[in-house]
């Protein structure tokens, strides 16, 4: 037996605990809630990302200068490019977010980014660590919310996938133990299940909605997922009004394509890698990962994003300019509403809907027989400034 092998592995797992029980501390003395509206000026960075995210982020700042632009010329709002997240200048530094780029990112208490490139084995880029995943790190982004809504189909979910644990939290730290042991760590924390799932309760609260979900398999990963569904139930003890159940992450993939029961489901919590998949899945319903956006919240941060990678392919066979722009001006939609300008939010929402899911007057293929991105942002903007905006949507999903 390779004793050396062994000793080297616990000196290692010993050191990502030490890294983990000091991140414990911080994450407990954290400062609470930041506070938007008492931000003068706000300031809202946009992260352009690499491959298709350079065009679709072009587009969704386009949206959002021209919904803000009362707030930019008052000066109340301003929106800025932070350069330098792209995977050329990542792999150059050997690192996943640069020193420079990172000292910028925190000057913004929110952004809007593109996607970025991951990576993995193989690869022409170094093996780096996905920067999605390092900046959530950095600036504790714990909660990455999902909503998917299909109108028409009574679907309304949203996702509240845990973001800085499970097997992300020490995705990059694993072991090649010996020449036939590889291992991965999955690390759940009380601290961090808890406040991810009281998020998922404090939504339904606001929002009047009745159930609240957890997803896990704690049926077979009896540890950490065991954990994280026992400070659920916890936690729902404190909202008594709300109906609170669990599924195990196999059956629920099979029950959201169930067309007679997905509908019942309203908020669901889950650790970070179920919420990867399950999202993806419960985003194609909708019409496509192209069309859902996603929040990174944090106390203090906040970031916005488009579920999908960069599709560096569709840049290379020089499509980019078909890339679909909608994941990432969901996105601003959530961020406008998330940042207190809920009303110019829900207005980007239904007309995503409209342009997306009902008309369909143009439709984005990803290649020439479609339109372009920005072809189909003037038309989602049309619809935003379209006075009767709200009747039309509300035609739509009644009719
Ligand atoms: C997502 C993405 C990322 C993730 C990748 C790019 C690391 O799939 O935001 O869902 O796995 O979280
Ligand atoms: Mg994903």
């Amino acid at each position: 037996m390779d004793h050396a092998a062994i000793n080297r592995a616990k000196e290692h797992f010993g050191k990502l605990l030490e890294a983990q029980m000091k991140r414990m501390e911080k994450v407990k003395a954290a400062p609470d809630w930041i506070d938007y509206a008492k931000l003068s000026p706000l300031k809202i960075g946009i992260l352009a990302g690499d491959g298709i995210g350079v065009y679709i982020a072009a587009q969704s700042k386009r949206v959002l200068e021209f919904l803000l632009k009362d707030e930019v010329k008052s000066g109340r709002v301003v929106i800025n490019d932070i350069e330098g997240l792209t995977i050329e200048n990542r792999a150059a530094h050997g690192c996943a977010i640069p020193a420079d780029v990172l000292e910028e990112i925190k000057k913004y208490p929110v952004t809007l980014k593109g996607p970025t490139t991951t990576p993995r084995k193989g690869d022409p880029w170094p093996n780096i660590e996905s920067c999605n995943v390092a900046v959530r790190k950095e600036l504790d982004l714990f909660a990455n919310v999902r909503p998917v809504r299909i109108p028409k189909q009574g679907i309304d979910w949203i996702f509240f996938r845990e973001n800085t644990e499970d097997l992300y939290a020490l995705g990059s730290n694993g072991i090649d133990v010996d020449a036939d042991i590889s291992i991965d760590f999955k690390l759940i924390t009380g601290p961090g299940s808890d406040r991810i799932c009281r998020l998922a309760f404090e939504n339904a609260k606001k929002n009047g909605r009745k159930r609240v979900t957890c997803v896990t398999k704690a049926n077979v990963v009896k540890t950490t997922d065991g954990r994280f569904l026992e400070n659920f139930y916890r936690i729902a003890k404190e909202y008594p009004g709300i109906e609170a159940d669990d599924w195990y992450i196999d059956i629920m993939t099979a029950k959201l394509v169930d067309e007679k029961r997905r509908r019942d489901f309203q908020v669901l919590v889950l650790p970070n890698l179920y919420g990867d998949i399950l999202t993806d899945e419960a985003a194609e319903m909708q019409g496509g990962v192209g069309t859902a956006g996603s929040a990174n919240i944090g106390k203090q941060y906040a970031m916005f994003e488009a579920i999908h990678g960069s599709a560096p392919r569709m840049v290379t066979e020089g499509r980019a300019q078909y890339a679909d722009p909608c994941s990432m001006i969901r996105a601003a939609a959530m961020l406008l509403s998330h940042i207190g300008y809920t009303d110019i939010g829900k207005k980007l929402e239904m007309a995503l809907d409209i342009t997306g899911q009902y008309e369909k007057k143009m439709v984005i293929t990803g290649r020439a027989t479609g339109v372009t991105g920005e072809t189909f942002t003037d038309y989602v903007m049309d619809w935003v400034k379209n006075p009767k905006l709200k009747d039309a949507w509300e035609g739509y999903v009644k009719g």
